[in-house]
């Protein structure tokens, strides 16, 4: 039944709903003396925010936050740290054409047949109004990863059939100076205007998430269940509309050779044990090796659209469904700090857990 909390040691719990009185998360783990700082947090939710730019959902939230526990004078205290993210525009009356009606591809139907009850408002749970939730959390354990000097970068790399052309080391100006966040601003260009065309056509489009991390230490990981990128992995698929998840050389790898796939090992000029190759992307044995850890993520269509859909009702009736209310023609763009806070909070989960890998750690 619960499946609120997330992470072993960096551990939050989100609550609330699309169109309640708010979204708030409770983490719990973070450590004593971390600077907690509001404007960055409030920075990174206004990155998710709806209604920032002309091609995502016009819902208008400010999505300010609010501290109430776990601080002192701004620093945090070692005590379970409380963000409230009060809801100010819902328009529930946009949905009760579906209160007893399936949308198709939602999750109106396995809410209902597994609760009971569904609050249709906005999707109530199922909403991806959540996830304000996460990226708070995320932009605290970012803080705290700062601290090591670990950087997490996320970009879309594609949305529908145009995909940007690859860019290395991309830059969070580049990726910030554009509505869609993609790192080359020509494809930039070509996905914003597909994605206008699709929403005048009433309709959808799904898209594609890159992710780097650089600096992260070597050791993090805990085989065998909790390997990184099984973590990683299940943070990026609790994600609502995610699809997919890869990293390294993921899918690409089966056409490769053992001896074209195997990162050659070598020492640089500090004396660290670095591959020149990195189709590990990062990680050997559920174990970071010290190079980038880079993944992808796909996100579907998402289900609302503004045409005639047939479904069915709670009684089993066919009914049509039609798209109304305020949404996102393609979520990748409000996707990416989503992306990048589940990143995040998984590293800092790890980074946590790491300081028990050996007896040297905890005796000095
Ligand atoms: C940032 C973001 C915004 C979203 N906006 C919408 C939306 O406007 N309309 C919609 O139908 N789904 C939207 N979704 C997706 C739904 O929340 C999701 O598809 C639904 O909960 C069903 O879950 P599933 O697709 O993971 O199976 C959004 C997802 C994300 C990540």
């Amino acid at each position: 039944m619960a499946g609120s909390t997330f992470g072993k040691i960096w551990q939050f719990t989100s609550f609330g709903e699309s169109h309640g009185a708010g979204i708030g998360v409770v983490i719990e783990g973070c450590p004593a003396g971390l600077v907690i700082d509001k404007i960055f947090i409030e920075s990174e939710l206004a990155r998710r925010r709806p209604g920032q730019s002309a091609i995502v959902t016009q819902r208008k939230e400010p999505d300010t936050c609010e501290i109430l526990s776990g601080t002192m004078d701004g620093i945090s205290t070692g005590t379970p740290l409380a963000i409230w993210i009060a809801n100010q525009n819902q328009k529930s009356k946009d949905y009760s054409h579906i209160a007893d009606k399936y949308r198709p591809s939602h999750a109106d139907y396995t809410y209902t047949a597994k609760y009971g009850i569904r609050d249709y408002r906005g999707g109530g749970r199922s909403s991806a109004r959540e996830t304000a939730a996460r990226v708070a959390a995320g932009a605290i354990a970012k803080l705290l990863l700062k601290h090591l000097g670990v950087d997490i970068t996320a970009y879309v790399s594609q949305v529908g059939h145009i995909i940007a052309p690859d860019v290395d080391n991309p830059t969070s100006e580049v990726i910030e100076s554009n509505i869609v966040r993609c790192a080359h601003p020509q494809a930039a260009a070509e996905m914003e205007e597909y994605i206008k065309q699709i929403r005048k056509e009433g309709n959808t489009v799904g898209g594609l998430i890159r992710c780097v991390i650089k600096g992260t230490p070597v050791g993090l990981g805990e085989p065998v269940y909790d390997r990184l990128h099984a973590d990683l992995g299940k943070a990026m698929l609790s994600i609502n509309a995610v699809k997919g998840f890869d990293y390294g050389s993921g899918f690409d790898t089966v056409t490769m050779k053992g001896s074209e796939h195997n990162d050659a090992y070598y020492t640089d000029d500090h004396g660290k044990v670095k591959t020149s190759t990195n189709y590990s992307g990062g990680i050997q044995g559920g174990i970071s090796n010290g190079m980038d850890i880079f993944f992808r993520v796909a996100f579907k269509p998402v289900a609302t659209i503004m045409q005639d859909q047939s479904s069915v009702d709670e009684t089993g009736n066919a009914v049509t469904v039609t798209g109304k209310g305020r949404h996102d023609p393609c979520v990748v763009p409000r996707a990416v700090p989503i992306v990048e806070a589940m990143a995040a909070n998984v590293l800092a989960d790890h980074l946590l857990r790491s300081k028990t890998n050996k007896l040297s750690d905890i005796i000095k």
